[in-house]
């Protein structure tokens, strides 16, 4: 019990470790300070239906927090596909989570990363992309792709830092609801959900 705890311990303090370096790295990127904590995951991973039998998508799987609440929601590793930018961040994830099938590349260049599952739909997009870091009309540009890969009605989750949505409202293109304000992360982060009429 005191050894799984140290384990636990051991591990969360060198997530965060590796994660500051990262961050010292390229701030601009990374864009947070810490990493996403597991209360904020579990919120994020929430809206993911299992039982839609589809793959989720995952942008910015980091140290992989939001990695291991998609799985823990019942979703197989085959069944996730996970862009991450940063080859240190990669390179973690991909012996830490050897089956999910993480791809290394820009989320903002969906159709060269996902290459051969370009043309699959996915249940939803769980996103960490620090958005606040890129001009509104590559953030729009990313939405309407992103909105592109999953049925009408189903959700971009996406986490961010400031008061208001990182994309702006367009109600003739989507609707753009506030899901939760998370106070047990560092930063307090704000999640948003963007889906296509029905
Ligand atoms: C705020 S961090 C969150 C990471 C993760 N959720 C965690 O808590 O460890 C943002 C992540 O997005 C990645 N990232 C930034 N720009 C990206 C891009 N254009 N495509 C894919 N990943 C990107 C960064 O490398 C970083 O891992």
């Amino acid at each position: 019990m005191v050894f799984r705890l140290k384990q636990r311990i051991g591990r969360k303090f060198e997530e965060e470790i590796q994660f500051f370096r990262g961050w010292q790295k390229d701030k601009k990127r990374v864009g947070a300070l810490m990493p996403t904590s597991a209360h904020a995951a579990r919120r994020m991973a929430s809206v993911i239906n299992p039982a839609s039998g589809m793959p989720v998508l995952e942008l910015g799987a980091g140290t992989g927090v939001i990695t291991k609440a998609i799985l823990e929601r019942g979703i197989e590793p085959q069944q996730l596909i996970s862009v991450e930018y940063s080859k240190d961040f990669y390179d973690r994830l991909t012996r830490r989570f050897p089956d999910v099938d993480f791809r290394l590349g820009d989320a903002f260049a969906l159709g060269d990363v996902l290459a051969e599952r370009s043309r699959e739909q996915f249940d939803c997009v769980i996103s960490a992309v620090p958005l606040l870091s890129f001009p509104m009309v590559q953030r729009v540009a990313l939405l309407e792709d992103l909105l592109a890969r999953i049925p009408a009605g189903r959700p971009v989750m996406q986490i961010t830092y400031g008061p208001l949505s990182p994309v702006v409202k367009m109600p003739d293109r989507y609707i753009v609801s506030h899901y939760d304000f998370v106070v047990r992360n560092i930063p307090p982060a704000q999640l948003w959900t963007y889906t296509r009429a029905l």
